[in-house]
């Protein structure tokens, strides 16, 4: 079942109901002024920290679902109602949201009166713009009254909800004309307000939110808007909002425009007042003057639009598959694009003051991004290395306005480090830009401890290399990539996170995940020491890397599968031997991508028995079978119910792994297999099932074991993007940058008779078109580039700023 449909030629998802069966979200914004926005209006927005600066409020895991957002409210007569739906759920005789790239379109209709919403961040502006078109479609008059409505948050979004005996007393605002600024705690330490207007006089306002609403009344039904009447009230404390009463009278058939802005403002510490006690609003009137005429916001509008097709075209591809080439053209290259933003902080599932920008996440969010924006991917990795420990470690987390780590969660996820290697090394296969490596880096942001990137990506190898177990293979530290399975934590204290508790020494336990990320990611730090000069180095980090192969065959593998990890008593983790927890999901994926067992069967039987004991028609879930009980020694996977998150749910991050293992060894029918089961194109079609939107990835898919198999959670915020971006453009379809140029190596199904993809790659267009007359799936014959045939597959980065046309015939 579905609940709307794709637009391609809009790049819009339209959802046609609001009765979805979750909130389905956009983003809007794409630097510092980021929000959330629900089909039904719901959501919030912040400036660059969604726990330390929030500027609207929203109730997470509130009944009715989705509370708080961008609410406007018609008084029509008897009857009021909201265009969004929510809050008041009214019927409504015409409903539709179109979330598109960074704006989101929701219209409503009751009673003759239409009024469509059109919310977005102009790009580079600290702004939301909330741009209503109020159409009389009856045959007669209206005198109508349009309320718009939203709540501030007191900015430290924890603090909002937590520290109410302070909070009730701190609210402030200023009311000019229609304007109505928020301004708590800018008496003090803060030097940023916010502010709500609209581009018309009003009628009234209201500041004050229990006024607005009456006491013992929820947002579906303010006093106000029920009499009719705003208050004027002026907060003191309490719980400050924005409302604006408007008087509308409208003849048949006419429309009236209306813009409302929603600003954040920020003032040098020496021009923060007008007078005392008032603020001063300069750069807000200067905001409020951009964008006062529907001319401004529709050319802003026409500007954001131009920003995303210039984004996208520089991926583009036709393989005449509607599913195909639209979640590769636009959703999930847009996806990858807001997880580059958010990180994992801020989404319908993510509370965004959980957690702040994870060190492992944001380098792999990189490698669907690079090519979008490559200036941003490089300030990223750098902060990202600025918090690198000297010993090279990292944090695990680190918050995006401070740049510094986060001390209560620490490190020694064991994994980490090496994250940092692969998104600079897919930096500069994007970019060519091998000058990174000489950036002067901060250890843990102190100036006083710096070294080159390269110096930074060597500790980071090193930290592997230091930090190995009895078997040779790699110690686990709190964890891996896995960050629920946990080897050294043996917590009983139901009280303490599992990511923090006290942890014992760690001396024994092994993951057989980082050692095949090693290998994998080693070999491409060996090519960045052979390609500066650096060929001692490169030398000796491939004895490392050959002795963990060697680790990996004599300890890491398991008859027919790798093994997963040794636990804290030495004990196999994901064997056979095992009575649960037989066969994980992550080695088989990394280690085949390592090329690890390539030569002697080891590799395929691996894979195979990723299809025979983990693949579902929903895809691969990451463990079998699923642990029925907590077992101390192994951790978080085992405190999920079965089916759930790590134990055994589908991880939409890590079946990619097992796309590019299975590109690796030229499967590609079942490559495509894996990718499609997935894909939420593909998934649309059981949208009453998957429930969450199905436009973007989610993190996991609950697994066979689970109460109901192939329900979607967690979706947006999730490393499924980049790494599902990755598989499908860089394996599936194989156009893959390199260190030298533009490899050109699909692994398709074989009954695809060829596709077309525009790639725009150091500065210049390559249109390739690959032909596959014999129905293979994987192997080049033949490449001609400009007319001319190459000797390889490998085409040069020409960076000359022109099209070149690729042929391609497969064979
Ligand atoms: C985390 C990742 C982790 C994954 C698997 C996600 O929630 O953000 O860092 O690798 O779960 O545990």
């Amino acid at each position: 079942m579905k609940f709307g449909y794709f637009d391609d030629s809009k790049r819009e998802y339209i959802i046609t109901t609001p009765l979805t069966p979750y909130p389905w979200i956009n983003y809007l914004g794409m630097q510092d002024f980021l929000s959330l926005i629900s089909n039904h209006a719901g959501g919030y927005c912040f400036y660059k920290d969604a726990r330390l600066r929030r500027i609207t409020r929203f109730r997470y895991n509130n009944v009715p679902l989705d509370m708080g957002g961008r609410y406007f409210y018609i008084k029509d007569g008897d009857d009021f109602w909201s265009p969004s739906w929510m809050p008041t759920r009214k019927d409504l005789e015409f409903y539709q949201c179109r979330h598109g790239l960074g704006y989101t379109i929701i219209t409503g209709r009751r009673n003759g009166i239409e009024v469509e919403q059109k919310f977005f961040v102009p790009v580079n502006e600290n702004c939301e713009i909330h741009h209503l078109k109020i159409t009389n479609m009856t045959n007669n008059k209206k005198d109508i009254k349009l309320f718009s409505f939203i709540e501030f948050c007191l900015w430290n979004a924890l603090d909002d909800m937590t520290n109410f005996q302070r909070n009730f007393s701190t609210g402030e605002v200023e009311i000019e004309g229609s304007v109505i600024y928020h301004k708590t705690e800018y008496r003090e330490r803060r030097n940023h307000y916010s502010f709500y207007s609209v581009n018309t006089p009003i009628a009234g306002f209201d500041t004050d939110r229990d006024t607005f609403l009456g006491l013992y009344r929820g947002f579906e039904n303010p006093v106000a808007v029920e009499m009719g009447k705003s208050f004027n009230s002026e907060a003191h404390g309490w719980s400050p909002i924005a409302s604006h009463m408007i008087e509308l009278s409208l003849l048949p058939g006419e429309t009236t425009e209306l813009i409302f802005i929603l600003g954040y403002i920020e003032n040098e510490p020496d021009k923060k007042w007008l007078k005392k006690g008032i603020i001063n609003k300069e750069k807000a009137y200067k905001m409020i003057e951009k964008f006062s005429k529907p001319e401004d916001v529709n050319a802003a509008f026409e500007k954001l639009k131009e920003f995303w097709n210039r984004l996208l075209d520089k991926f583009n591809v036709s393989t005449g598959i509607d599913k195909v080439d639209r979640m590769v053209n636009i959703w999930n290259q847009y996806q990858c694009m807001v997880t580059f933003n958010l990180s994992r902080s801020a989404s319908y599932f993510e509370s965004g003051i959980g957690r702040g920008m994870g060190f492992r996440d944001s380098n792999q969010d990189i490698l669907g991004f690079v090519h979008q924006i490559p200036e941003r991917a490089r300030e990223r990795i750098l902060d990202l290395a600025a918090t690198q420990l000297e010993d090279g470690g990292a944090y695990h987390q680190y918050q995006p306005l401070t740049k510094r780590g986060n001390n209560e969660i620490g490190g020694n996820f064991n994994d980490d480090p090496l994250w940092l290697i692969l998104s600079t090394v897919h930096y500069i296969k994007e970019t060519g830009d091998w000058t990174i490596l000489n950036e002067m880096v901060p250890f843990e942001n102190n100036p006083e401890k710096v070294g080159t990137m390269f110096e930074h990506l060597k500790r980071a190898f090193y930290h592997v290399v230091n930090n190995l177990g009895p078997h040779g293979l790699p110690l686990i530290g709190r964890a891996d990539w896995n960050d629920c399975l946990n080897l050294n934590a043996f917590s009983t204290n139901p009280d303490e996170s599992f990511q923090t508790c006290d942890n014992k020494d760690g001396k024994t336990a092994e993951s057989v995940m980082i050692a095949g990320m090693f290998v994998y990611v080693g070999k491409e730090f060996v090519k960045l020491c052979e390609k500066t000069g650096n060929f001692e180095l490169a030398k000796d980090a491939q004895k490392h890397i050959d002795n963990m192969k060697e680790a990996i065959l004599n300890y890491g593998y398991d008859g027919e599968w790798f093994l997963r990890a040794y636990d804290y008593f030495g004990n196999k983790v994901g064997s056979k031997e095992c009575d649960e927890g037989k066969i994980f999901i992550e080695t088989q994926g990394f280690c085949v991508m390592a090329g690890i067992g390539l030569d002697d069967g080891k590799a395929i039987s691996a894979l195979d028995s990723v299809k025979k004991y983990l693949d579902t028609e929903h895809g691969i879930v990451l463990v079998q079978p699923a642990f029925t009980e907590y077992k101390i020694h192994l951790g978080e996977i085992t405190s999920y119910p079965p089916g759930y998150k790590e134990n055994a749910a589908v991880f939409c991050h890590n079946n990619p792994w097992i796309m590019i293992a299975e590109c690796i060894v030229g499967r590609g029918d079942r490559a495509f297999e894996y990718w499609s089961k997935i894909a939420p194109s593909y998934r649309e079609e059981i949208s009453d099932v998957h429930k969450i939107e199905p436009y973007v990835y989610c993190q996991m898919i609950a697994g066979k074991d689970a109460y109901k198999p192939g329900e979607a959670k967690n979706s947006w915020l999730t490393g499924s993007a980049a790494w599902n971006f990755v598989a499908m453009t860089q394996w599936i379809l194989g156009i893959r940058p390199d260190f030298d140029g533009l490899l050109i190596d699909p692994c398709i199904p074989a009954s695809w008779e060829g596709f077309k993809v525009k790639r725009v790659f150091r500065n210049s267009v390559y249109n390739i078109e690959v032909k596959n007359p014999n129905k293979v799936s994987k192997g080049v014959k033949k490449v001609i580039v400009d007319g001319n045939e190459m000797p390889s597959n490998l085409i040069p980065a020409f960076s000359d700023g022109k099209e070149h046309f690729v042929q391609v015939i497969m064979g």
